[in-house]
């Protein structure tokens, strides 16, 4: 009896060994899900990259738990093995999920340049710092759930999916650049109300299920948005935000909020929603504002604030194609039908430049100065 205790032991310590050596805790590819137990049961620690797949294509749908793994010291990324040439061929679905991973040197990437990803669910709430850029879900139709509720400190962050529906996540103390893709969160918060420095910008596309989003940089040399959605300008902590090229696309509002106490842009694109009524532009120092209606055909009101005459930069105004745009006057209706004014003219103006809207010369005329640059065409007049 005991002597063949002893020898299952021996066998066992044998077995161990052999796995310990089959298992390369150095760059690795893993395409099953043993292959991921043999790893998380050897290596706490990958020196170099892990890439998950190809994946057998006869497997109904793969499970890769990583857990023991607490350091990537290279890049964690996904290969689909699936070419653009491969024609309605798709990836198996597949689930990747990790309680002990805390940081990866290099960049987590699972995307795809077209559709044929199997990610469904990225679960890592520990995990708390990717040096590079962290890119999640583009080309992932089936891909609905990501955990990453400790990630704070990121190079880059790209998050897409269609169908992404949750996103577990709490905030971030640094990211140069974040970029939102196509995706069905509510809320995209926990990314944007933060007090970053993004000197690589921030973009927003198609986001049907958010209603608005409060961007809370510091800095960012630029913010991209094009969505059906209202940007709230001023988080919970910043008190000053300086952005750089504003582009703000298919908006339904642009507020700016009562914590902020600077907030200036080098240049502001604003192409309005249908159905918004109205914008203040809420400034405190701009130096261009670029309006264009398009394919709007709803009546708006743009309106430039008191502190407006502090802008002294030279500041360009560019009215395209806004036949809804009534520049009729600086005065408008308050809520109560009182008389106010809602254009102040900037003191330095370098330029006006306004193509298909209502105007007067009235409203031009309300400046104290005289444009150095002057440019009108095709404008309508109603006056
Ligand atoms: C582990 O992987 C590295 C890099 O791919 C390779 O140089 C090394 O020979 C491998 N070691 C074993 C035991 O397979
Ligand atoms: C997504 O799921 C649907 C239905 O479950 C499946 O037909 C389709 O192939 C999946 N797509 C991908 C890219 O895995
Ligand atoms: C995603 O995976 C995690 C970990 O396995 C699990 O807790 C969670 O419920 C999954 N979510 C969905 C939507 O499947
Ligand atoms: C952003 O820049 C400001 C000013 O340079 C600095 O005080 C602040 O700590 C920076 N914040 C982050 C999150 O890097
Ligand atoms: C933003 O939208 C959420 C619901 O999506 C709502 O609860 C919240 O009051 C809105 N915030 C502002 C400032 O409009
Ligand atoms: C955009 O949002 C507004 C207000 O929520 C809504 O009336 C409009 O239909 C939306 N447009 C699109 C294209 O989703
Ligand atoms: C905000 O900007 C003002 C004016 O430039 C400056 O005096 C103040 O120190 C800034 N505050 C912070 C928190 O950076
Ligand atoms: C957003 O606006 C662009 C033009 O500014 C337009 O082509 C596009 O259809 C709009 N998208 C939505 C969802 O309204
Ligand atoms: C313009 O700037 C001056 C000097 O800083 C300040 O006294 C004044 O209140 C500002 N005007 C407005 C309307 O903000
Ligand atoms: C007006 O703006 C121009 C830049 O376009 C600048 O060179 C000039 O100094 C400004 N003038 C004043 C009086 O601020
Ligand atoms: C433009 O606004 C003026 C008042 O500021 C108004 O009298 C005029 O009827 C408006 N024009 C159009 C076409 O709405």
């Amino acid at each position: 009896m005991i002597v063949r205790l002893d020898q299952a032991l021996i066998l066992g310590l044998v077995l161990f060994t052999t796995q310990g050596l089959a298992a390369n805790c150095s760059t690795i590819s893993i395409t099953s899900e043993s292959g991921a137990k043999t790893l998380r049961e050897t290596c706490r620690v990958i020196t170099g990259d892990l890439t998950l797949g190809p994946f057998p294509q006869t497997a109904s749908s793969i499970y890769i738990n990583l857990d023991g793994i607490e350091t990537i010291t290279g890049n964690l990324n996904h290969d689909s093995g699936i070419d653009i040439s491969d024609v309605g061929v798709t990836e198996v679905p597949f689930t990747v999920s990790s309680l002990t991973l805390k940081e990866v040197g290099g960049s987590v990437t699972f995307d795809e340049s077209i559709d044929v990803s199997g990610l469904q669910n990225f679960t890592m709430p520990n995990l708390a710092t990717v040096l590079r850029s962290f890119s999640m879900g583009l080309g992932a139709a089936n891909f609905t759930y990501l955990d990453i509720t400790s990630l704070e400190y990121v190079s880059q962050l790209t998050i897409g999916g269609t169908n992404l529906a949750t996103l577990r996540h709490t905030k971030l103390s640094h990211a140069t650049g974040l970029w939102v893709y196509d995706n069905s969160l509510d809320s995209i918060d926990s990314l944007f109300n933060n007090p970053l420095n993004l000197t690589s910008g921030a973009d927003i596309y198609g986001l049907p299920n958010v209603k608005n989003v409060t961007v809370g940089f510091r800095s960012a040399s630029r913010l991209y948005v094009s969505s059906n959605l209202t940007v709230i300008l001023g988080g919970s902590s910043a008190t000053n935000m300086s952005l750089g090229a504003v582009q703000l696309f298919n908006l339904t509002g642009l507020q700016r909020s009562s914590h902020l106490n600077i907030l200036t842009a080098d240049s502001v694109d604003i192409r309005p929603g249908n159905g918004i009524s109205q914008i203040d532009v809420p400034f405190d120092d701009l130096r261009e504002l670029s309006v264009r209606e398009e394919a709007y055909n709803s009546e708006m009101e743009l309106r430039l604030p008191a502190k407006a005459v502090n802008w002294t930069g030279g500041f360009k105004l560019n009215i395209d194609w806004s036949p809804q745009l009534n520049f009729s006057s600086i005065y408008g209706l308050d809520n109560q039908g009182n008389r106010v004014q809602n254009w102040f003219w900037p003191t330095n103006v370098s330029s006006i430049s306004i193509y298909n809207a209502i105007i007067a010369n009235s409203f031009l005329y309300a400046q104290s100065k005289s444009p150095s640059a002057f440019h009108m065409e095709r404008t309508v007049r109603f006056c």
